[in-house]
């Protein structure tokens, strides 16, 4: 079995980047539904209709595996997904989003007030609040809505977006950490960190999700064993042009990305 993992486009390849830094013996299918993209903006049962198509087409490419790393999907998917769906199509494959570790990766620094930047999707769902308050009751949390950035970046417009990210940014006040909660904004964590005190934590995603995969797996035995060690790798997404491709090849100079996938537009 294969470690499979879904995104609305390429932002999770850089999610993949750390796992497969810390990794890079398992084999590992990526999908990104660049046809469907930006998620963000679309409503919950559009998310939830094509994160289930993208989940199905990753257990039929034999994923014993899947991590969701997609904020947008995660919240807006994974619950029904691990509660109702899975059990029933396919009981021993394991679906896991990227929300809870961040929110355990931000709950390490003892944080008065923490911001988020999301979708409108992600903030819509309060997803990060709601979590974040399971930990600590009394944290403030302030989650800030950034629907451009993720077009921007798509679109080849890193000025643009930097730009943005920057506005962002400085509409928080007194924060002690800035959680980046969509898997494009790695790629803009200097922007953000450029115009925060120093104080401020940034907490980016592709910085600790390669490790907590790696000891998800440690504790869970039954599953690693399962998972086959080939060091292959085969990235899809359900639309490719050039740009993607570019975006691609500057994670992944290796590995040739390609057309294919539950919604595929070809
Ligand atoms: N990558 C998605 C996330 O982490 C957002 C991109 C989109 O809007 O499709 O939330």
């Amino acid at each position: 079995m294969k470690i499979g993992i879904f995104d609305s486009g390429l932002g999770g390849l850089v999610i993949t980047k750390a796992f497969i830094s810390q990794m890079p013996e398992y084999d590992y299918v990526y999908y990104g539904d660049t046809h469907n993209l930006p998620y963000g903006d679309k409503t919950s049962g559009q998310i939830l209709a094509y994160t289930l198509d993208a989940i199905k087409f990753l257990i039929s490419q034999n994923c014993g595996i899947i991590i969701i790393a997609c904020n947008t999907a995660t919240s807006i998917a994974l619950r029904y997904l691990q509660q109702r769906f899975i059990p029933s199509y396919a009981p021993d494959v394991k679906v896991l989003g990227v929300v809870i570790p961040t929110v355990e990766e931000a709950s390490l620094f003892n944080a008065q007030k923490i911001g988020v930047v999301a979708t409108s999707a992600t903030v819509r769902s309060q997803i990060y609040t709601t979590e974040l308050h399971k930990i600590n009751p009394n944290l403030e949390v302030e989650e800030i809505a950034t629907p451009e950035l993720v077009p921007a970046i798509e679109n080849n417009n890193l000025e643009k977006a930097e730009r943005l990210a920057k506005e962002y940014a400085a509409k928080f006040s007194k924060i002690n950490s800035l959680i980046l909660g969509c898997t494009h904004y790695p790629l803009l964590k200097e922007a953000f960190r450029s115009v925060l005190p120093n104080s401020v934590r940034v907490i980016s995603q592709d910085e600790f999700m390669g490790k907590k995969l790696q000891d998800y797996l440690n504790r869970h035995i039954e599953i690693d064993i399962t998972l086959s060690r080939n060091a292959e790798y085969k990235f899809l997404v359900s639309e490719l042009n050039e740009h993607y491709q570019k975006v691609a090849y500057s994670l992944f100079p290796d590995i040739p990305i390609k057309q294919g996938g539950a919604n595929n537009a070809g």
